[in-house]
């Protein structure tokens, strides 16, 4: 009998940050389904790792006035530490600088290169810094790059360029008879929707003169390897290609985690750069959207980041893993807030999860003194207890879900088993039979249905969180050793549970966060540079229509029934005015007299809650709220400010 098996990756991730919530949720996703292949019967291998090359790296470095190494392995090592904090189970770590994967760039390089498909040529394009890549004119958004909101320069270079347009029909002939091969499907279509342009050739190399922090290249030691080309050849180093068994073994069917930032790189260079080198395409790419906070993506260069170790620190790594496995939809964007976070632990890891699971655990403990009785199965069928067709319905529907990655339906899947069986003690009344000996019976095959459905719940909760599974299961007496887990088809066997043995009284999973008295402490960083986008462009001619004035609040008072704006009195110099600014949370009355202030002065007057308004206070939009634009020295009120 052949073992099936299956490799699954995340991307590398760069090490020009530490890791955020971001990262966090492609590896424990891909951890999710390496556990779940698992428990299918598969033999997996499952990798992360770190790409430590390209500019970003060494700009990165110098910021921080250390060598692009001594920084790559600093922040490398964030990496590898935070996966037994998330309770990752990888089964090795690549890094873009080992020597062996260095080793296997070059091989892949001069293979593809022996075989025609590299040739040197000089080129002028658009190029953005942050991403490392050169984009055509027709991707970018307002002449802009989409990611990271700013113009490409203008680079013009030989390099060395890669025949990517000679595999484009092939490429599309391989998405369209391989529905899989990308999936969820909205991500198949922007693809094959970019495929239908021409595709440019992929410049693969850099100059020394501009980057050095690269692998060489095996035909031309002037110039690295482009990052992109290096970065994605880790999924077959890792595995030693080209003749390691662990490569034969688990090579076929790969599949690649990967958010949709980076679907270019893997659903177009990488199956080509593959082909051309004669080795078998991989099987598949699991796309999903972004984690965003306040609307935009959760990301080092925004600076908007929440650190997993504070999540895991307040709340739980079982809880996190839950909480990102149920509230993203996967291929969808979702959007980071605690108060989610927080209120996902309260309803269905304390309410639903653990209530069910200590209801049952002290009613039995009650009724039985924690001994387990057995199931009749004729009180079973008479009485309509039986609870078996709930449970494999609950597993199948688990299957399918996790099997194509929607993990929210899987957790949903098993939740509504929860649900049944918080619905099968109500309607029963336990508490009703344990009154009378002789519905004792009934009570006895109750109780063994619930603990029975409570196995399955164990088992079924693993990929997810395995901790929990494990607590769940030592309660009940069948806890694998060595951090083992049952395979689906065990947990889908009815009746496992052993009669007459005695389970220990319950314990809480998860307790309930109480936000009244323990308001959560504030998770996310504040947002340092998120800055909305940028308005229309005007003329100076436009600008100095605007009379900004230099002024002193003299006289400042709150407003009836409004919590937002403060009437204030300001020194113009020449005269005084009323102006009424929305500050009123941020300042107080008395804190803001004296200050000087920018004033709009020839803004159409307005009245804003009854009250004459003769023009506008500038304050800066912060995290917090507004903060009053001054000057740094004194200024003479009604001066000028341009
Ligand atoms: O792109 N929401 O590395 P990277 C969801 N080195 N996922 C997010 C996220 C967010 N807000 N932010 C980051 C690179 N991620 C290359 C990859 S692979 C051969 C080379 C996750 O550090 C998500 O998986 O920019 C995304 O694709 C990845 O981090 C990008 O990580
Ligand atoms: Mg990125």
């Amino acid at each position: 009998m052949t073992i099936k098996t299956q490799f699954f990756t995340t991307p590398i991730y760069y090490v020009n940050a530490k890791p955020h919530l971001g990262h966090a949720y492609t590896s424990i996703a891909a951890d999710v389904s390496t556990r779940f292949k698992q428990m299918q019967g598969y033999r997996t291998f499952f990798l992360t790792g770190t790409d430590e090359h390209g500019d970003k790296i060494v700009q990165a470095a110098e910021k921080q006035n250390s060598t692009p190494k001594e920084y790559a392995d600093k922040i490398s090592q964030l990496f590898q530490d935070i996966l037994p904090v998330l309770n990752i189970k990888n089964d090795y770590f690549i890094r873009t600088t080992d020597e062996n994967h260095k080793k296997i760039v070059k091989a892949v390089l001069s293979k593809i290169h022996d075989s025609g498909d590299i040739y040197f040529s000089s080129y002028e394009g658009l190029y953005c810094f942050g991403c490392e890549r050169f984009y055509q004119e027709r991707e970018l958004v307002d002449g802009k790059c989409p990611d990271h909101g700013t113009a490409p320069e203008v680079i013009k270079e030989s390099n060395y360029f890669f025949k990517m347009s000679k595999y484009q029909d092939w490429l599309i002939d391989h998405i369209n008879t391989h529905p899989d091969f990308i999936r969820p499907d909205q991500y198949r279509t922007e693809i094959l929707s970019f495929l239908k342009e021409p595709l440019e050739d992929l410049c693969i190399s850099r100059p020394k003169t501009r980057l050095t922090w690269g692998i060489t290249l095996p035909f031309d030691e002037n110039f690295v390897t482009y990052v992109w080309f290096d970065a994605l050849v880790n999924y077959i180093s890792a595995l030693g290609y080209p003749d390691s068994d662990t490569f034969r073994t688990f090579w076929p069917g790969a599949r690649h985690f990967v958010a949709k930032d980076i679907i270019k790189p893997h659903g177009i260079y990488w199956p080509i750069m593959l082909k051309a080198a004669g080795i078998d395409i991989y099987g598949g790419l699991n796309v999903h959207g972004f984690w965003n906070v306040q609307g935009s993506k959760m990301s080092k260069s925004i600076g908007n980041v929440t650190d997993p170790h504070q999540v895991t620190d307040t709340y739980g790594t079982d809880a996190f893993r839950y909480f990102l496995m149920r509230e993203m939809v996967f291929g969808l964007d979702a959007n980071f807030t605690e108060q989610t976070l927080v209120s996902r632990i309260n309803s269905d890891l304390a309410n639903d999860l653990g209530n069910v699971f200590s209801r049952v655990l002290s009613m039995n403990q009650r009724y039985f003194k924690g001994k387990i009785k057995g199931a009749d199965t004729r009180i079973e069928t008479q009485k309509n207890l039986s609870l078996k067709s709930d449970a494999q319905a609950a597993v199948d529907e688990f299957s399918m879900a996790m099997e194509k990655c929607e993990f929210h339906k899987g957790i949903q899947a098993v939740w509504h088993f929860i649900s049944i069986l918080n619905k099968y003690i109500d309607t029963n009344e336990p508490w009703t039979l344990a009154k009378d000996e002789s519905t004792l019976p009934v009570l006895e095959t109750l109780m063994y249905n619930l603990i029975e459905s409570l196995r399955v719940v164990s088992c079924l909760i693993y990929p997810v969180m395995p901790q929990t599974s494990a607590d769940m299961q030592k309660t009940l007496g069948i806890q694998k050793t060595d951090g083992g887990f049952y395979t689906l088809q065990e947990a889908a066997v009815w009746g496992q549970i052993k009669t007459a043995s005695v389970l220990p009284d319950p314990q809480m999973l998860f307790p309930r966060i109480d936000v009244e008295k323990a308001p959560p402490k504030e998770l996310s960083t504040p947002v340092k540079s998120f800055k909305p986008p940028l308005k229309e462009e005007i003329t100076i001619d436009d600008f100095a229509k605007i009379d900004l004035r230099t002024a002193t609040v003299v006289k400042a008072e709150k407003i009836e029934n409004s919590s937002k704006l403060l009437k204030l009195t300001v020194d113009l110099g020449a005269e005084t005015r009323q102006v009424i600014a929305g500050i009123a949370k941020d300042y107080a009355p008395e804190e803001i007299i004296g200050k000087q202030v920018i004033v709009v002065a020839n803004l159409k007057q307005a009245h804003l809650m009854g009250e004459l308004s003769q023009g506008m206070i500038l304050a800066a939009s912060n995290k917090k709220g507004l903060v009053l634009s001054g000057f740094d020295k004194p200024v003479k009120p009604g001066n000028c400010v341009k």
